[in-house]
This record gives structure tokens, sequence and C-alpha cells, in this order.
């Protein structure tokens, strides 16, 4: 169920699509589903359910040969029940067996695990029931739906005998700790006659799938209730709060998972792994690491603080050094990146090549043995192998409208402050001198030389500083006074 707008949240955005640890949180109950039920998987979408689609039938991870989730709409979000509905036409349509059980999830509780919902399953089956529900004891059950079982009403004393929503709950019930996860196995041909006995009769007005349970007891079939593993667990997420904790939680399990991996975390607390994210064994992360999205990072890295890669590739045994920025980059086995390069989409960074402090690039790539070591832009390039890049080299990819290519041949060595105005090519082994306006290409094993030929004319400071004493001192020690001097000079002539 992903149609909710989360109105608890307070965003423009609907809760579902919120990312935790870089996920949309609808995409672990979609991937947890599917891996538990394989196909058949449907999903009822309404706010913002555009997104939602195209979001679940884009998603990367879980598994591509599986990924067959219908997805359905709710147009108006009457309640938890009302999103079930929905459902019912296309699961007549799609499944071959009508009695089967289903497996019914809330799109908002990214921690429950697969074993959890997979003991669900083996209860259900084992106990017969009709119906099954996924609970759990909280020291502050506010905002949750309350178990009410016979007997003192306390986990395990006795049977459930129905869901209280907590805005429709007594006093005496909103003091009832056990609550509901959200999370159910319920009888095809139950669930779906039982859906139309709902009514809206609530604080919210809204049809409420939890009634279920108790429609269930009243006609004397089984319902049965598990407990999760842990009370984190079954965090449904409704508030920022919830999402801080559920993001704390998720995050500290993923960096216990790398670290039985093998990577070393220095700091874990400080280290900010996303879902998606892949380490190899011996790599090496200091404090104040971030790594987003789909980054990859090869064995026997190192990457040193304040870093952050998003959608990375890296190849083993590359050093990242620190305050560096790289997004849609890929850097290739023994290359060094850093201090304070930013590597931005498209850029590759090649075997043994090293990219400096003070270094951009957007697709381009440096070839393999190269070096980018400072304060150079690298745009729309391709640099081959065993070249030499001086400090200041700047690609000059836009002429305002469009962008161009700059490609420079193996063995180049492009001496610093040289521009290479694109398009242009600098061919094989060609010697570009420092501080050159490179406009054309450059043939290969040449040197070009292309910036104002020098002038020297001896004696020419000593000469200014007898004009103006006083002055002349000032602006040989590095004062501004040089265009001054020339002033005085010029109007001295022109009296004359
Ligand atoms: C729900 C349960 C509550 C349980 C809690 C666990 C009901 C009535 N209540 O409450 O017992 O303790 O989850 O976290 O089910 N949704 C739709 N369409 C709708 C309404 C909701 O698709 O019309 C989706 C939401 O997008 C969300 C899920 O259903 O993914 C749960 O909705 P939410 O509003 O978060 O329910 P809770 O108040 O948390
Ligand atoms: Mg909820």
């Amino acid at each position: 169920m992903a149609a909710g707008l989360g109105k608890r949240m307070r965003s423009k955005l609907a809760k579902v699509l919120h990312p935790v640890l870089g996920r949309p949180m609808i995409l672990y109950a979609v991937d947890l589903a599917e891996r538990v039920a394989g196909r058949g998987v449907l999903v009822v979408v309404g706010h913002q359910g555009d997104r939602v689609k195209s979001l679940i039938e884009t998603r990367k991870g879980g598994d591509a040969t599986t990924h067959a989730v219908t997805v359905v709409e709710q147009g108006e979000q009457r309640g938890t029940g009302h999103a079930v509905m929905q459902a019912r036409s296309a699961f007549m349509r799609d499944r071959r067996d009508p009695a089967a059980a289903c497996l019914i999830m809330n799109g908002d509780t990214p921690l429950l695990t697969e074993a959890t919902v997979r003991r669900l399953w083996e209860v259900h089956q084992a106990q017969q029931a009709t119906l099954t529900v996924l609970t759990t004891v909280l020291d502050d059950p506010s905002g949750y739906g309350r178990v009410v079982r016979a007997g003192d009403s306390y986990e395990g004393a006795g049977a459930v005998l129905r869901i209280v929503e907590d805005r429709d709950a007594s006093t005496m019930e909103a003091r009832l700790q056990e609550v509901n996860v959200g999370t159910y196995i319920v009888d095809g041909p139950f669930l779906f006659e039982a859906l139309d006995k709902l009514a809206p009769k609530n604080v919210q007005k809204e049809y409420y799938l939890t009634d279920l349970v108790g429609i269930a007891v009243e006609r004397g079939l089984r319902v049965s209730a598990v407990a999760v593993g842990s009370p984190q667990e079954g965090l449904g997420i409704n508030t920022r709060q919830q999402l801080a904790a559920a993001e704390r939680a998720l995050r500290d399990h993923v960096r216990q998972k790398w670290m039985t991996a093998g990577v070393t975390l220095q700091d874990p607390a400080t280290t900010w792994i996303d879902a998606d994210v892949i380490i190899g064994q011996d790599t090496v992360l200091y404090p104040h690491v971030t790594l987003e999205g789909a980054t990859n990072i090869g064995e026997d890295c190192v990457v040193h603080s304040h870093v952050r890669l998003t959608d990375c590739g890296l190849g083993d045994r590359v050093t990242v050094l620190d305050s560096c920025v790289l997004k849609g980059a890929t850097v290739d086995e023994d290359a060094v990146v850093g201090p304070f390069a930013h590597l931005r989409p498209g850029a590759v960074v090649r075997r043994r090549a090293k990219v400096g402090n003070f270094v951009e690039m957007k697709q381009a790539e440096l070839g393999e043995g190269s070096k980018a070591n400072h304060l150079t832009y690298l745009g729309d390039s391709r640099i081959g192998q065993k070249v030499n890049i001086g400090a200041g080299t700047i690609t000059c990819n836009y002429d305002g409208v469009s962008k161009y290519e700059t490609i420079v041949e193996d063995d180049v060595f492009v001496g610093s402050n040289a521009l290479l105005i694109a398009p242009v090519r600098v061919g094989r082994g060609a010697l570009i001198a420092a501080g050159s306006v490179v406009t054309q290409d450059v043939p290969p094993e040449a040197l070009a030389i292309a910036r104002a030929t020098q002038m020297n004319r001896p004696g020419w400071a000593t000469r200014r500083r007898a004009l103006n004493p006083k002055k002349g001192v000032r602006a040989a020690r590095g004062g501004t006074d040089i265009k001054k001097v020339a002033r005085q000079k010029t109007k001295g002539k022109g009296k004359a």
C-alpha cells in the first residue's frame, strides 16, 4: 500500500518516496514482497502515483528477472482497506489460484526483514489461520493501531480480538503496548469477500484494513499473531522523527554488514553508507566518509576523510585523499584522486592515473598513468596514456552555446596554465608550451607555443625609478603605482 500522502510528514513529496539510506522507502517493501512472494506483487499507488509507478518500474537492485510488479491506482485515498479493494480485480485477473493467501504490507516499514515475513507465513500455515498479523510491543505505542486481546489483553495472554486505531482507542485501549506493524497474511477468499463488509465508522471516516481482524474473529475464524524480532523492525514511518529513527537504525545495520564483510570503518558513527553501496574486502574508510547511491568500491581501497562518493565505481587499490566530491565517476585500479578533487558525471580516471588538488573533471577521461595534479579543468575531454597535464590547464569546452571535445593523445606534455580551446586535438608526443592558448590542432611530436613573445627592455626599471624616486621605490616594492608613474611620464613628455 503506497497511495497515502503521509500528512504527518508535512512534505510536498509523497511519503513513500522519501529516501531511507538513499532508497525511496517504498522500494524496501516492494523488494521484500518480491523476494518472499516472487512474481505477482501489486502496488497500490495514489499520491504522486506516476512517480511511484515509474520508480518501481525503473528500479535498480532486486532481481531484474522477477521485475513483474503490477501497479494499481487508488484515486481517492479512503483508507488501507479501501486501498486493498482497488487491488481486487488485478488479483483476480493475475492470480492463478484465488484461494491462495495474500501478503499485505504497508509501504512505510523499511526496517522489516525477510526472515520475519517468512516466519509470519510459516505461522499462518502451521496454525491454519485465516488471518495472521505481525505485532510488536512498544514503550510508546502512540500513533499505532493497538492489538486488543482476550483476557488481560497482553501479548500471549489471550487470543487476538481486534485492532483499534490510535484515534479510535479508549483510554484503556490506548494504554495497550502491543501494536499492529501493518503486515498481514490473509486468505484470499476471506479477504476479498470481507473487504466488502468494511465500513468507515471511525474518527477518520476511512475503510480500515485492520477491521478485518474483528470481522474474522466474529465469524469464529482463526486469527494468529506473530511478534517481530526486535521492536525497531516494526517501525512505521509517519513523521520526520520516525524517518530519522529508521535512517539511524538502518545505517547502523549497514555499517555492521560491511564490517562483517571485512571493511574497516575507522569511525563507524561518522561513516554514511547508502543501502545499495558495495564495498570490497580490506577497504579502509576514514572518519566522515559518505558513500551514496549505487557506489561500488573495490578491494584494498583507502577513502580518506570528508569524501562523498555518489554513484561511483572504484576499482581495487584506489586511494581517494581528503575532501573530494565524486559523482557518477569511474576510477580504475591503483589510481589516486585528491585531495580536493571534484569528479563530475562521466569522469573516468584510468589505471594508475593521478588527479590532484583543485582539479575538476566532467565527461572526461584521463588515460592510464596520466597526471592532472593541480588546479585544472578537464571537460568533454579524452586524455591518452602517460600524459602530463600541467598545473592550471583548462579545457575550454564551451563557447557559450555548445560544448566541444578536447582530445589529447598519448605521451603529450601540456605545460602549466595552458588553455586548450575545443574542439582541438593534440597529437601523440606533442609538447604544449606553458601559458599557451591552443586554438588549432597540434601535430604529433610538435611543440606548440601560442602566447605573446616576451620582450626584455634592459634598464627600464632603473629609469622608471629615477623618474620619481619616492613613488618609484613604492612601485619597486610591489606597490600599485606603476600606472601612475607611467601617466606622469606621459604628462612630462607632453610638456616637453
Ligand atoms: C497503519 C495501521 C495501524 C498500524 C500502522 C503501522 C490501518 C488502518 N492502520 O496506520 O494499525 O499500527 O499502520 O505502521 O491500516 N495507504 C494507502 N491508501 C490509503 C491509506 C494508506 O495506500 O488510503 C498506505 C500508505 O501509503 C502507507 C500505508 O498504507 O504506506 C499505511 O498508511 P498510514 O497512513 O501510514 O497508516 P498508519 O496510520 O500508520
Ligand atoms: Mg504508517
